[in-house]
């Protein structure tokens, strides 16, 4: 479904959308404790401490709505949240738990890998999946085989570049040259990258923009 909002006006359509408001509403530890409510969804996920609770928290404006950690392997469920929640078709944001993390027992590794997966492939209300990177370090292997997956799955994904407040500006245009230059023959991916700091903001309201075209705006609500 394509978003009644003119490009121009997307970034006061998400403004708006983030303004509604947005609660934790459950972490899912198995298939089993998926909602089923067939709200749209939108989910973040990337490497461990790249910072996607903090991106969320940045987002909503909330500082402990999804919780941070300086330790990887903090988020161990799929966190749903609900944004708008006090307007009919509010949709999920979903906190997925870090991939790459190491240190966790290898039976945890494969139950998390399992639920991930199996979630990505069989989620048809997922609108689009944002995969967090780390713009001081870029695409990794382990990425790569994440990105394979969406592009199997067919789900739709963009990369969020976060922490960008830690690199120079010169770096960050490399990063973000680079990061559309190994998208490009990926069926899945979208073409556009977002450059984030959680720490200054920068980017935020595009996310939150690109959001906004991601969900039916006049079904919660939304006058532009
Ligand atoms: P897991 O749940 O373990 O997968 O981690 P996560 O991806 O949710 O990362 P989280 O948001 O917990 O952040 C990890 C660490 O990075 C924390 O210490 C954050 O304060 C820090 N961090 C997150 N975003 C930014 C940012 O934009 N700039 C800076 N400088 N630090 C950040
Ligand atoms: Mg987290």
């Amino acid at each position: 479904m394509q978003s009644p909002v003119p490009e121009g006006d997307f970034l006061a359509a998400g403004h708006w959308l983030f303004a509604q408001g947005c609660d934790f509403v459950l972490g899912v530890v198995s298939l089993s404790g998926l909602p089923t409510d067939n709200a749209m969804e939108i989910a973040f996920a990337g490497r461990s401490n790249v910072g996607k609770s903090s991106l969320l928290n940045g987002l909503t404006g909330r500082k402990n709505l999804a919780r941070t950690s300086n330790t990887p392997g903090r988020t161990q469920e799929l966190n749903f949240f609900r944004l708008a929640p006090n307007r009919p078709g509010g949709p999920w944001l979903v906190d997925m738990p870090g991939y790459g993390y190491a240190r966790e027992s290898k039976n945890k590794i494969a139950a998390w890998n399992e639920l991930l997966t199996t979630y990505l492939r069989g989620r048809a209300n997922l609108r689009r999946v944002f995969v967090l990177i780390d713009s001081r370090h870029g695409l990794k292997a382990n990425d790569m085989a994440m990105l394979d997956d969406l592009d199997v799955t067919a789900v739709v994904y963009q990369i969020v570049l976060t922490k960008a407040d830690k690199i120079s500006a010169a770096d960050q245009e490399r990063v973000v040259a680079d990061t559309k230059a190994r998208l490009v023959k990926r069926p899945a991916a979208y073409p556009d990258v977002i450059l984030t700091s959680s720490e200054t903001g920068l980017g935020l309201d595009e996310l939150r923009g690109t959001v906004a075209t991601l969900v039916d705006l006049n079904a919660i609500g939304y006058k532009a």
